[in-house]
Order: C-alpha cells, then sequence, then structure tokens
C-alpha cells in the first residue's frame, strides 16, 4: 500500500489486482452514472486491471483511477516522431460523497510517481474537463476541431497527392479482434511518419477496441475499418461507425471516425475521399487539428465546421529523460530554470543543451553562478512538447519569463516543429 503523505494523512492510494476488477467497476458506474445493464463478463472488459488504483479514506473506497499502457509520438527533430513508452490516466472519478476533499489530487500525485517509478519519462490524459489537470502540471499538447465533411466534399489537393491517392486503394471491413497486429504495426508506421501526437495503444487494447461487444452498441452497427493500401502495402486506416438519421424521408446518416492515421498525404487523400463518400450518409466527423492536410485540401477554415478542444494533454514527469526522449530542431545551450509544485526532482536550474539534434539536461548545482535564461513551468514544457504551442505565446501571455533577450526564441527554435501535433485517439 502506498501512502499519500501531505494531502491529507487520512487518504491512501493503492494498486489493486485483477481480483478487484468488479470494485473498480462498481465505483465508476456510481461516478459516471452508467446504466450497468450490460452483462457483468461484458462490463469488466474494459476495466484497466493492468494498473488500477483506488483511494481510500476510512476504509471507504473514495476515488478510482487507472492507466493504461501507451506509446506517444514525439518529435524527432525533423519531421517525423518517435515513440515513448508513457502511461495514459484514465477512469479517473471521486466518490460523490468525498468529491472536493483531495482524493483526486492524492491520485494524481500518486499516478505521477508511479509513473517515474515505472521509469517513464512522460503521463498523458484526455481530460473530460477542461479545469482539472493544469494544477498538476499538465499541459494542453494538441488542439484538435471536431470537423464535420459534408458528403461529396472536394478535398483540393495538388496534382502530385492525388496522383498518389489514385494509386492507393480503399476497402472497407468489419473490425475484428484478428485485425490487431496489422492495425497495430499500421498505427505505429503512421505515429513515426509524423506529425507527432499520436498515441499508440497496446496490443491489448487495440485487440480490446476491435472487438464488437453489442451490448454497447445497441442498435448501432459495429465498428469498422477503412483499410489503405498501395503496391501490396499498408499505408493509411480509419476506424468508424455509420449512423443512418433520416429527415423528411431523406437520408442524412452521420459517418464518426474514431482513429485516423496514414503514412503519407496520398494516403490521407485517398481516405478523406471515401470516408465522404458513403451512401445513404450526410456528414462525415473527424477531429482533427487546424493545419491537417483535409483542412488544407478545404478551401477556407470556414466550410470546415465544427468547435476547437484540447485533444492531448501531456506532464513530463522526468524531465532530464523527457528531453534526451525528444529531437531536437537545432543547437542550443541555455539555462532553464523550471518550477514543478508537484515532482520536486524536476524543479530547479538546468542546463538545457542540444548538440546535433539530441537534448541533454544537467542540474545547474547549488547557486548557480549565473542567473537563468528564462523561467517556466513544467505545464509550459507539456504545452510545449508536441510542437502544439510556442513558449513564445507563452511567454506573451505572462507564464514563461525571459531574463536573456533571445532566450525564448531559442528554446522555441531547438523545439520547433515542421507540422503541429496531429490528433490523439481517445485512451
Ligand atoms: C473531477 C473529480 C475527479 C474531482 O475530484 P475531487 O476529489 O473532488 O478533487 P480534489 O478535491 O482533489 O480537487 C483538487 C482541486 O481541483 C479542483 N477541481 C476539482 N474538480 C474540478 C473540475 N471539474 N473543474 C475545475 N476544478 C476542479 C478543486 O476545486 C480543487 O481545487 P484547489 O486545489 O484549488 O482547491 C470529481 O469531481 C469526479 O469524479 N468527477 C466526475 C468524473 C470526472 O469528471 N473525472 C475526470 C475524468 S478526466
Amino acid at each position: 500500500m502506498t501512502e499519500n503523505t501531505g494531502i491529507t494523512e487520512k487518504i491512501t492510494v493503492r494498486q489493486v489486482g485483477a481480483d478487484e476488477a468488479e470494485t473498480l467497476l462498481a465505483a465508476d458506474e456510481l461516478i459516471w452514472a452508467a446504466s450497468g445493464s450490460e452483462p457483468l463478463d461484458v462490463r469488466l472488459q474494459g476495466v484497466p486491471i493492468r494498473a488500477g488504483f483506488v483511494a481510500e479514506r476510512d476504509g471507504e473506497i473514495a476515488g478510482i483511477c487507472g492507466s493504461w499502457d501507451l506509446d506517444i509520438a514525439v518529435p524527432d527533430g525533423g519531421s517525423g516522431a518517435r515513440l515513448v513508452p508513457t502511461e495514459g490516466l484514465t477512469w479517473v472519478g471521486v466518490h460523490p460523497d468525498h468529491r472536493r476533499r483531495g482524493v483526486l489530487t492524492a491520485m494524481v500525485r500518486h499516478h505521477l510517481e508511479w509513473t517515474a517509478g515505472q521509469g517513464r519519462s512522460l503521463a498523458a490524459l484526455k481530460a473530460s474537463e477542461a479545469g482539472i489537470y493544469g494544477r498538476f502540471g499538465y499541459g494542453v499538447a494538441s488542439t484538435v476541431i471536431r470537423a464535420s465533411f459534408g458528403r461529396g466534399t472536394r478535398f483540393e489537393a495538388p496534382a502530385a497527392v492525388g496522383e498518389l491517392a489514385d494509386a492507393t486503394r480503399t476497402t472497407f471491413e468489419t473490425a475484428t479482434p484478428e485485425q490487431t497486429a496489422r492495425l497495430r504495426a499500421l498505427v505505429q508506421r503512421c505515429a513515426t511518419a509524423g506529425p507527432s501526437g499520436s498515441v499508440v495503444r497496446s496490443e491489448d487494447d487495440i485487440r480490446r477496441h476491435l472487438t464488437d461487444v453489442p451490448e454497447y452498441r445497441v442498435g448501432l452497427e459495429p465498428r469498422r475499418v477503412l483499410w489503405a493500401t498501395r503496391d501490396g502495402d499498408d499505408v493509411g486506416f480509419a476506424v468508424l461507425r455509420r449512423t443512418p438519421k433520416w429527415t423528411d424521408g431523406s437520408p442524412h446518416g452521420e459517418v464518426e471516425v474514431f482513429h485516423f492515421g496514414s503514412t503519407d498525404a496520398g494516403a490521407r487523400l485517398a481516405l478523406a475521399r471515401r470516408l465522404v463518400d458513403f451512401d445513404l450518409m450526410g456528414s462525415t466527423i473527424n477531429w482533427v487539428p487546424l493545419d491537417d492536410p483535409l483542412v488544407l485540401w478545404s478551401a477556407s477554415p470556414r466550410t470546415v465546421t465544427g468547435g476547437l478542444t484540447d485533444s492531448l494533454w501531456i506532464r513530463l514527469v522526468d524531465l532530464p529523460a523527457a528531453v534526451a526522449d525528444r529531437g531536437h530542431a537545432v543547437d542550443c545551450d541555455l539555462r532553464v530554470e523550471v518550477r514543478d509544485d508537484v515532482l520536486g526532482a524536476n524543479q530547479g536550474v538546468w542546463h538545457w543543451q542540444s548538440v546535433d539534434g539530441a537534448g541533454r539536461l544537467e542540474r545547474v548545482d547549488g547557486q548557480p553562478a549565473e542567473p537563468a535564461d528564462l523561467s517556466l513551468s513544467i505545464n509550459d514544457l507539456g504545452a510545449v512538447w508536441l510542437g502544439g504551442q510556442t513558449l513564445g505565446a507563452r511567454a506573451a501571455a505572462g507564464f514563461v519569463t525571459e531574463h536573456r533577450p533571445g532566450a525564448v526564441a531559442a528554446l522555441d527554435a531547438a523545439l520547433r516543429t515542421a507540422v503541429g501535433p496531429t490528433a490523439a485517439a481517445d485512451f
């Protein structure tokens, strides 16, 4: 049992065993107001028992959370990305009787310390509400719009991309667990082709997502997979569902894309064309960043309706390891003061160097002979880690302070990415 001191000595957070899956499930259904009407064995399938946690206060279950085993695609310093093993915080919930008394705080702190103990440099999450996780050092690393493309949308791509798309074949299948190895290998290839920001789930999780559970889709079709292949190789995919809708006797169904990736622009265009060309469907919903080729191939962003929202939140857990794991676009040599109220090991002044794309941090011990070039918080680094924000913008907003002129631009240049991060799949 791990005790969290410093929040309240009455809250303990401990990892549960597989035999406590039902405890996690019952708490989750209570917190999320779920009906729990499906058979128990069905409901148990999604419980994150690989790493599930409960918070207890006075012997009562006060909260739960879990952690998925993920790889996140971070910038490689060029136009691609490299996969970094990451803990994905999930299933966060606090019993209604215990809310606003520090249970979430105890669980998130525990998760961050546990993540560091796992030897992982990053934690990530997708947030149910925007105001919860900044206080724990998470930053909004990528943003997406809920893009709605009308039936027959014309994507105006340059001819060379069109030719590549014409050479790409798309095939439509029902999702099955037998596709797990094929899809995971493809997701990995799409993620590392760049840009950063993709989430690669573990094999177990992908298999679970590809396994049809009729009880969960009540009347909806099972998930389908659209594959893109060229010269016999997989070059892209979309996992989706079509929902028929009829208005005044006419078909206006909706295609919802859950997960989407491609190894090049031609594959993306071939998938996009097919996604807006299903019979009986009126629109296709795909969560994409504003600089996604699908948006750039539209006449103007105004033609792509839909709200903006945060996609992936990133938290640097082991700062020196995270810097070593991420590519740098140009050399830098800076002293950076980092604030981290939760994980003290990250706090302090660091000598941040990058040479030939490789980043390295060394702590400036004791009283620094020279003051830092810039000061920032661990949240700022989470926000810029995938290239979705810049330190310059965060300095303009007052979060980052520059002590030596040019220091913010120098670190921004080292962390620069050719393209902003792509959408992160749900987890
Ligand atoms: C969100 C939730 C987990 C918060 O748990 P909690 O134990 O009440 O949180 P804590 O008492 O540790 O609160 C810590 C801080 O977060 C703030 N906070 C909590 N929930 C918040 C929310 N939804 N929005 C903004 N701030 C929130 C608290 O006010 C507190 O602020 P303070 O440190 O300035 O005092 C809980 O309300 C819940 O279970 N909600 C439903 C499920 C859910 O949304 N889970 C999140 C999944 S991503």
